[in-house]
């Protein structure tokens, strides 16, 4: 079937890639893919997909590369025996890793003649085409503006910058938010118990956590995000509640670690400012806690 729509390459195809590739079939384009164990991408070619026996076939069928493995280690492992692939590619590098990882693989890529685009992907497989999901990218403004509708096919592209680290930089900031609200998340259902744990969840944390999220805003007060604001909770009022929670864990039988180690920055600030009784308390605690 004749199309207008880019040709597009998916390297990768573990179950973000197979996502990627999906939302590409489904929306017309023609795919090619490729994956270190061929027979993933089985189902994939039974859809429509054109598999290519190698990495250097699979560089050559498409101007637009996606690429979305493990880590950088497989991504040098890819790239680096097929460089003289590269030139007139547009590579867009899904895969996680570090904002110096990224401005290197696109500096490399560069030197080979591809325009490279790096991603950061915030969305889970079965989020892949739906609105929620979205991709940040940065690197080759050319080369995004020129394949944006595509991009499209997969999640809201959001092009932050033209320094290649900075998706990789916002995607772990942004994970570093999402690991710290799970974790928390977490430690909370195990306080509440396996029998509560679902209905809590529904009727009181998620709730809870959509309300606090507005502490986030930029305010007036210009406070640091995360902060609660000290003038309606006051640190050391909040230092006896993470005492509290800290206690009330160890009775209950639930690790105290993630929480615990807010302590002893809590007192710092205490001790740092107008000095209190609570700053004896949370030390000890955390004193307590450390040996
Ligand atoms: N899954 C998610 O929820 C999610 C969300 C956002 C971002 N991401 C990012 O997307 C990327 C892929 O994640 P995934 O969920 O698809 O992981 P995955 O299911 O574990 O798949 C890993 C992929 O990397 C390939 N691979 C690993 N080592 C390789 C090597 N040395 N050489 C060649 N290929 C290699 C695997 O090939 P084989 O099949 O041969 O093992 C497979 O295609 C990661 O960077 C991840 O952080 C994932």
């Amino acid at each position: 079937m004749m199309t207008d729509k880019p040709s597009v390459t998916i390297i990768g195809l573990g179950s973000m890639g197979q996502a990627l590739a999906n939302a590409y079939l489904e929306a017309g384009h023609p795919t090619t893919v490729w994956n270190r164990t061929a027979a993933k991408a089985d189902a994939l070619v039974a859809r429509g997909a054109t598999r290519a026996a190698t990495v250097s076939d699979a560089l050559w069928a498409s101007d637009l590369v996606v690429l979305c493995v493990l880590d950088y280690a497989a991504v040098d492992g890819l790239l680096a025996p097929n460089a003289d692939m590269l030139r007139g590619r547009v590579l867009v590098n899904l895969t996680n890793g570090q904002p110096e990882q990224a401005r290197r693989t696109g500096e490399w890529a560069t030197a080979q003649g591809a325009e490279y685009l790096d991603g950061g992907i915030m969305a889970i497989p079965s989020m892949i085409g739906t609105p929620e999901a979205f991709i940040l990218y940065s690197g080759s403004q050319t080369a995004f503006d020129r394949y944006q509708a595509a991009l499209e096919v997969l999640a809201v592209p959001n092009f932050v910058g033209t320094d290649a680290g900075l998706a990789a930089l916002n995607d772990l900031a942004l994970l570093s938010g999402m690991y710290g609200t799970i974790a928390g998340a977490r430690h909370a259902t195990a306080l509440i118990g396996p029998e509560r744990a679902a209905e809590f969840t529904t009727s009181l944390l998620i709730p809870w956590l959509q309300a606090m999220a507005n502490v986030l805003a930029p305010s007036s007060t210009e406070r640091e995000a995360g902060d609660i604001p000290s003038e309606e909770s006051p640190l050391d009022m909040q230092a006896i509640a993470l005492a509290n929670i800290v206690e009330a864990s160890r009775s209950e039988g639930v690790g105290e670690d993630l929480l615990a180690h807010l302590l002893t920055p809590m007192r710092d600030i205490i001790a740092a400012g107008e000095g209190d009784v609570l700053t004896d308390l949370v030390d000890a605690i955390g004193k307590e806690i450390r040996s």
